[in-house]
């Protein structure tokens, strides 16, 4: 029978996939084809609707280029980047039945689109906020697994915006790298750099998924932070932010990504002598965050 009515066009497309060999990608198309399916059903999309959809898809496909990932940003704002770290998260979570030394492990929350490998590798408490707009911060704390043992050698990859809510990429092509490094933890787990204190600001709204939040009725702003990667041999990678505690939205990220146990207080001190024996002229701030990294399954 070579037609089809439209309640069994979804079965028919999965019906396709007989012949597919990848047990996992025929599970995701599967779902996918079918809830696609209930969705158009569901809201009796029209053509001109379909239309405006794909026109967006394609605007959004062609925004993106090494330096700005309009995807990442349509997955972010969604919500699904923080859903899909949340059943990663979960999964570790059901594991803790058979592998109880992974509780604590610090909460992981969206990479986002700034992330710029191979950022300059650099010694301990080296700055890497000067001469950017904001006001100094001097990040300190340690790595440890979950067991409270020290991990050496641990590779933190730092970055963040400016203090006016600007990453060194959305500076024009020809910007350079700027408050992003990698330093490695010392024998004792311990890590410590300066950069400035992030300041809240919007992701970028200029493009496809601006004009979306805009006709959604939300703001695309997401509460100050500093993001951080840390991968250390036998442990698992960690990606997170540190969140400024008395920073605005903190109740209304745009990307979804606050967790309670990842909000820091930023210390402010008068000029004077900071924690690493720098003599500093004006205020500055201190953050200190210990990470827990789950170690690798055996
Ligand atoms: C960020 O924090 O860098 C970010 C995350 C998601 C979307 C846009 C920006
Ligand atoms: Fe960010």
């Amino acid at each position: 029978m070579a037609q089809l009515e439209a309640q069994d066009l979804a079965q028919a497309v999965i019906d396709r996939m007989t012949d597919c060999k990848e047990p996992r990608f025929k599970e995701v198309m599967t779902a996918l084809i079918r809830h696609a399916h209930a969705f158009v059903r569901e809201v009796q999309l029209t053509p001109d609707e379909w239309m405006t959809a794909i026109q967006f898809l394609t605007a959004t496909g062609k925004m993106c280029d090494e330096k700005r990932q309009e995807f990442i940003l349509l997955s972010d704002t969604l919500g699904i980047s923080m859903l899909v770290v949340a059943i990663e998260q979960a999964k570790g979570a059901a594991a803790l039945k058979d592998r109880p030394e992974i509780r604590g492990a610090t909460e992981a929350t969206v990479q986002g689109p700034f992330f710029w490998p191979g950022a300059p590798q650099l010694e301990l408490g080296a700055d890497i906020g000067e001469g950017n707009a904001g006001e100094p911060a001097y990040y300190h704390g340690r790595v440890t697994d979950t067991a409270g043992k020290p991990v050496a050698d641990c590779v933190l990859d730092v970055w963040s915006g400016d203090g006016e809510g600007f990453y060194d990429m959305q500076k024009g092509p020809d910007a350079g790298m700027a408050l992003r490094a990698q330093f490695r933890t010392d024998h004792d787990g311990n890590y410590r750099f300066w950069s400035i204190r992030p300041s809240y600001y919007p992701v970028p709204a200029d493009g496809p998924v601006g004009k979306m939040l805009h006709r959604m009725g939300r703001h695309p702003n997401r509460p100050g932070h500093m993001h951080t990667m840390l991968q250390a041999p036998g442990h698992e990678r960690l990606i997170t932010h540190l969140f400024v505690s008395d920073s605005p939205y903190l109740d209304s990220d745009a990307v979804f990504g606050v967790r309670n146990s990842l909000i820091v207080d930023f210390e402010k001190h008068a000029p004077g002598k900071a924690p690493d024996g720098r003599s500093m002229n004006k205020p500055f701030y201190t953050a200190t965050y210990d990470f827990k990294l789950v170690p690798s399954a055996a």
